[in-house]
């Protein structure tokens, strides 16, 4: 049995490019049909059709009516059809975004690109999406596509894009010069497609999405933090949704607090910071863990009445008896629950809580004077997340780590920031992007 390359006959494939050219000039090489021209000179060897894209303005009723009068046969078409292609393009509900046509057994995926919305994290950049009829929507910068030109290559001639170096690496990676066997069962073919696809939901198992090429590179590079730039709003969601059980499964389940690296040391430091700047008759400590800074607390300071909150009952149990502990989870946003204090301490709990909105929320019910916020910031420029499996604390382990200025904005609506600090000296510091800092804040009240 030949394989499907064999079968498709590059030099009849190369007559049918041009053929559809002339019906529909406004095409251009696309995919591995343009890296196989401009690499090679010539069509992929592995290839088995035609990638063209277009603008899906031009391919209208009439157009196809042609590609049929010209023995074209249309095998296959999808318009902008997924409600969910809203948010993105709103404005071609009903136009064509991909036709798949064969001739003298030749193959062509025609694949029509909308110019949409651009994306809330690259607002500078105008973008095409191209929408296969699947749960994934394609993108590419316009600038990597228009203008087009023509291209020789010996007697032929194609359209392709001025600037299809950008192109080429924007699909391919960089090092799209470098011939790759078996590409597209690659990490590599996964991590390109972080950058070019969009998931529109509902879909983690296929062999193209991008949950399944995540495990993909995670398998061979191991665990990776993921961008979340280009992932669609109510994918990341749904991602937020695991992240966010995993978080809680791993604090319900510890029965003692987890030794995480130099924590007593980190202790130190962190007593010597806070008890001088402490004051009036009442300390909360909103997400206290087992109490390990409440319980030194309790020797080193005077207050009248110390509270403990956390939602981890295992750990409470070993609060001193002179502490108020209660559970309390911030999802259940009960913060009428908690009492009106002179300060709250809220040491690392907020990166377990993912959504900004719930922090805002907990944040404008507090009842103090003073708020002393720690939590680990990635020095990246973006929130950073971690979901994986955590050799050390031999655990699934998930967190949210927000930049500096997320985490003050957050805390500027209802407080007034009086000092944000580094608590603990590099040594005793993450070995990744992260670092302590601390917020100290008055209520604006
Ligand atoms: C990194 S520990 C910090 C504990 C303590 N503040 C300390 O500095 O040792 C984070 C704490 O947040 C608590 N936590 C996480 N998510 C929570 C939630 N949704 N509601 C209440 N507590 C939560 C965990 O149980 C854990 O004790």
């Amino acid at each position: 049995m030949p394989k499907p390359w064999e079968i498709f006959d590059k030099k009849i494939a190369i007559d049918v490019i041009k053929e559809i050219q002339g019906i529909i000039p406004q095409c251009w090489l696309f995919g591995g049909t343009l890296l196989g021209i401009i690499r090679d000179k010539k069509l992929l060897p592995w290839d088995t059709d035609v990638d063209l894209g277009i603008d899906s303005k031009y391919i209208t009723p009439e157009v196809i009516e042609k590609l049929k009068s010209s023995d074209f046969k249309i095998t296959y078409i999808s318009t902008f059809s997924n409600t969910k292609l809203n948010e993105y393009i709103p404005e071609y509900k009903n136009k064509y975004s991909k036709i798949i046509c064969k001739k003298k057994k030749v193959k062509i995926e025609i694949c029509c690109f909308a110019q949409g919305l651009p994306l809330p994290e690259r607002k500078d950049q105008d973008l095409l999406y191209y929408f296969s009829g699947t749960s994934r929507v394609f993108v590419l910068p316009k600038t990597s596509v228009y203008p087009t030109i023509k291209f020789r290559v010996g007697e032929n001639v194609f359209n392709i894009a001025k600037n299809y170096e950008q192109q080429l690496a924007f699909v391919y990676g960089e090092d799209w010069k470098i011939m790759k066997p078996k590409w597209y069962f690659t990490a590599d073919h996964y991590l390109c497609r972080e950058r070019t696809i969009i998931e529109l939901g509902n879909d983690d198992k296929s062999k193209w999405s991008k949950w399944y090429g995540r495990r993909v590179i995670e398998k061979i590079h191991g665990p990776q933090n993921f961008p979340e730039s280009i992932n669609a709003p109510h994918f990341l969601n749904k991602y937020k949704q695991k992240m966010k059980s995993v978080a809680e499964n791993f604090w319900k389940e510890q029965l003692v607090y987890p030794q995480f690296g130099t924590i007593k040391q980190r202790r130190l430091y962190e007593l010597k910071y806070l008890v001088p700047k402490l004051s009036g008759e009442t300390l909360l400590d909103l997400g206290c863990g087992d109490g390990s800074l409440l319980n030194c607390l309790l020797e080193l300071t005077d207050f009248k009445k110390y509270y403990g909150f956390d939602f981890s009952k295992n750990l409470l149990k070993n609060l001193n008896p002179k502490i108020k502990g209660q559970v309390f989870n911030v999802y259940d946003k009960r913060f009428s629950e908690i009492p009106k204090v002179d300060n709250i301490i809220c040491g690392g709990m907020i990166g377990y809580i993912f959504e900004d909105e719930i922090i805002e929320d907990m944040l404008k019910n507090l009842k103090t004077k003073k708020l002393f916020l720690r939590t680990p910031c990635t020095l990246k420029s973006e929130d950073d997340y971690v979901n994986t499996y955590s050799k050390k604390l031999q655990s699934n382990y998930s967190s949210k780590y927000r930049t500096v200025s997320n985490v003050l904005k957050l805390i500027e609506k209802n407080f007034i920031i009086e000092s944000i600090d580094r608590v603990y000296p590099d040594n005793i510091e993450s070995e990744f992007d992260t670092k302590q800092f601390y917020f100290c804040a008055r209520s604006k009240r």
